[in-house]
């Protein structure tokens, strides 16, 4: 991903990006340097989403924005029906809480920002739509492939969720479902915007 971000920036014309990795609440970066600081589906895996925007704020100069997106794993929604595709949202939002985070982040951004001690914030949604032979394809193979190879299916089956038989029917039942005609999936995203 990192080579890919920099071959990005260079053909941008943007060679003052660097990119790099890491925990960013434990970062060295400098506090309070930079005008932006911005998590994309990040705070929905974490533990401690308000502390981890207090960490953003730290991050932020003052007046800066700090900014968060995050899906809504239980307001998805699809069609046609699919017995597979229900079974592996149960999956999902039970590992998901079983690690402590909150899979429907996107929710909770506006209360986590107040809670964070943030004054001003503004709370927007907005909704990723896979609608498209092609877009259907690629979200589903994505979920497919997940779903038999991640940490989100090892934690499935040592956690006693699931099965990695049943992982495997959830995965081929995610491919024929969207092979089935006008096949549709909606994801929700809460956004927030708050100043430091
Ligand atoms: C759903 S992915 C989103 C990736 C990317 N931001 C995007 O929107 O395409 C979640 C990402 O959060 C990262 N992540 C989770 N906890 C993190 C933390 N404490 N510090 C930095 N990255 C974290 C994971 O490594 C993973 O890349």
């Amino acid at each position: 991903m990192i080579s890919e971000a920099s071959a990005t920036a260079r053909t941008a014309g943007a060679p003052n990006v660097t990119f790099l990795t890491g925990d960013f609440r434990s970062t060295t970066l400098a506090p309070a340097s930079f005008d932006v600081v911005h998590a994309h589906q990040v705070l929905q895996h974490l533990r401690d989403p308000v502390d981890a925007l207090v960490a953003m704020r730290g991050l932020a100069r003052p007046g800066g924005i700090v900014a968060a997106r995050d899906s809504d794993y239980s307001a998805m929604t699809w069609s046609p029906a699919s017995r597979s595709l229900e079974r592996w949202l149960e999956i999902y939002l039970a590992v998901t809480a079983r690690n402590g985070a909150d899979a429907n982040a996107g929710r909770w951004l506006a209360r986590w920002a107040q809670q964070a001690g943030f004054d001003e914030v503004a709370y927007t949604a907005s909704r990723w739509t896979f609608a498209t032979p092609s877009d259907v394809s690629w979200w589903a193979e994505l979920w497919a492939e997940r779903t038999v190879a991640s940490s989100f299916a090892r934690q499935a089956v040592d956690y006693g969720i699931a099965t990695t038989d049943e992982l495997a029917t959830v995965a081929t039942g995610w491919r024929t479902w969207a092979a089935e005609a006008g096949a549709a999936f909606v994801v929700p995203h809460g956004e927030v915007i708050a100043q430091a």
